[in-house]
């Protein structure tokens, strides 16, 4: 089992580097990188081409390590108690019709082995790595209301993202393989850009990234374009049928580039961009 990249997925050579070491480490692969940086996405390509069943976890603040492992749903119990009916009070009478089956439990109790995407870890409260740890080192929990042990059967392949928006505590980080996507360069972007406008014309595509790239390095610039927003601004671009010359201007001037709002999302930078493109009108 070794991933190499994928057709619509473009893996640096250390990005490949990274999931072939966790997989041989056992161990769940930490993937850190600004939003859009396709992490998300490697857990399903990386799934996708070794063949495995992806699981995927998507974390919010509200939620509990617990809810992946199992929830005990009284409330159906109480419901159940109360009606009537020999079915009803045939299945109240086991605990385990009312136990829910969290993402972990059927990672660990699938048949083949399968990766487990547990994506945007930092969202959770703090508690939350902390209360995995045991379930991620073991691969193994207990449920008390039925006095069983849940075993994985083969070790599911773990990939866990971040957006940086929380430190992550030590202890877990210990027991990670980490790897920080770093922003693509631009061999790496046009790469990219390949993979989903194979098509376009190499000059709208290099005047497109001089403009991306130059509102990303705008010092002072609130919130950085990511890959997933050029997609889009080339997107418009072709489906609008923007010529050229719209993103570069002549006597190599700067200009405000059209359909900003795919890149840029709030006033403050627009506001940053234009100024910065009247300041260098002026200048020459
Ligand atoms: N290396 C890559 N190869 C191909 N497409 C990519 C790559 N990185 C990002 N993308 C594009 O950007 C989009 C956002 O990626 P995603 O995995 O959701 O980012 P993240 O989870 O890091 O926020 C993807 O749907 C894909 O279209
Ligand atoms: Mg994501």
């Amino acid at each position: 089992m070794k991933f190499q990249g994928s057709q619509q997925y473009i893996a640096t050579q250390d990005l490949m580097l990274a999931v072939n070491a966790a997989a041989t480490l056992k161990r769940p692969l930490l993937v850190k990188g600004e939003p859009g940086t396709g992490k998300t996405m490697l857990a399903e390509e990386v799934a996708s081409s070794l063949g495995l069943p992806l699981l995927q976890w998507h974390i919010k603040s509200t939620t509990k390590a617990q809810q992946g492992l199992y929830e005990y749903d009284a409330v159906s119990r109480l419901r159940d108690s109360q009606l009537a009916s020999v079915d009803a009070s045939e299945k109240v009478k086991d605990i385990r019709n009312y136990i829910v089956k969290g993402v972990l439990w059927q990672a660990f109790t699938a048949e083949q082995p399968v990766a487990l995407l547990i994506d945007e870890i930092d969202k959770a409260d703090i508690e939350f790595p902390n209360d995995l740890l045991r379930e991620i080192d073991r691969m193994e929990f207990y449920v008390y209301e039925t006095r069983e042990l849940i075993k994985a059967q083969h070790r599911p392949l773990v990939f866990i993202t971040s957006n940086n928006e929380k430190e992550l505590p030590d202890a877990f980080l210990r027991r990670c393989f980490f790897h920080y996507i770093k922003f693509p360069d631009a061999d790496t972007m046009r790469a990219i850009v390949d993979v989903h406008f194979p098509g376009l014309k190499k000059e709208l595509l290099a005047a497109a990234l001089k403009t991306f790239y130059d509102v990303r390095n705008l010092p002072g610039v609130k919130k950085k374009p990511s890959t997933s927003e050029l997609l889009d601004w080339l997107k418009l671009l072709v489906a609008e049928d923007i010529p050229l010359e719209a993103l570069q201007s002549k006597d190599d001037k700067v200009a405000v580039p059209p359909l900003v709002g795919a890149l840029l999302k709030n006033e403050q930078d627009v506001t940053l961009f234009e100024k910065l493109v009247f300041m260098q009108k002026h200048n020459r």
